[in-house]
């Protein structure tokens, strides 16, 4: 089967699981085509069978270039079976207000685009404090002191759990229609 794995990402952590996401998808069997959404070339989820999306939180929103495919594939993604992985740094932490407000970000943006992905997965993101300009820099400590008590802000760390993608990728394979499901339907 041809898995679409098409992602939105500002600092590259998303890029990094959705390349993880697609090694496990080939480790079982199936072919992934792995695009960033940015790409202008991306892929149509037509020529797919199904799809695994990947985005990042910034200020309460995705990536643009993300949303607008979303918005444009949705039909066709709602015809397959779908998974959407949100990353945020919401996720990282056991603030139940703050996973309730990253789950919102994440059902609002698929309520006002039509998709209607089977499973969805809060995904740990990373702080790359070595990496951000001043003005980043200013922001993120607001923002990981809010959701992170031990925050390194000279220091890059990573709170994606692999474990977790692991998991939540494995079962979506796991529940892909085999061939042998379609001769039963015909049959
Ligand atoms: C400027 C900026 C704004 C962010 N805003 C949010 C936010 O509103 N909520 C949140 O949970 N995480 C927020 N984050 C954390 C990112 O979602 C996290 O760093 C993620 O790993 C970024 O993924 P990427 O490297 O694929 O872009 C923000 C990060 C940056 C740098």
């Amino acid at each position: 089967m041809r898995v679409l794995i098409c992602y939105g990402t500002t600092e590259g952590q998303t890029r990094k699981i959705a390349e993880f996401v697609a090694d496990i998808v080939r480790e079982k069997g199936h072919e992934a085509a792995l695009f960033d959404a940015s790409d202008v070339s991306a892929l149509e989820p037509s020529r797919c069978q199904a799809a695994i999306l990947a985005g990042s939180v910034h200020m309460g929103r995705y990536q643009g270039a993300l949303v607008h495919h979303i918005r444009d594939w949705h039909e066709r993604l709602n015809g397959m079976p779908s998974a959407f992985i949100s990353v945020s740094l919401a996720a990282a932490g056991d603030d139940p207000h703050g996973r309730a407000e990253i789950d919102e970000t994440a059902q609002k943006m698929l309520r006002d685009s039509g998709w209607l992905p089977k499973a969805t997965l809060h995904a740990a993101g990373a702080l790359r404090f070595t990496q951000y300009d001043f003005f980043k820099r200013w922001i993120m400590r607001a923002i990981a002191r809010q959701h992170q008590s031990d925050v390194d802000v000279h220091s890059d760390t990573e709170y994606t759990d692999w474990d977790d993608v692991r998991v939540f990728v494995e079962d979506f394979l796991a529940k892909l229609p085999t061939e042998g499901d379609d001769e039963k339907k015909a049959g």
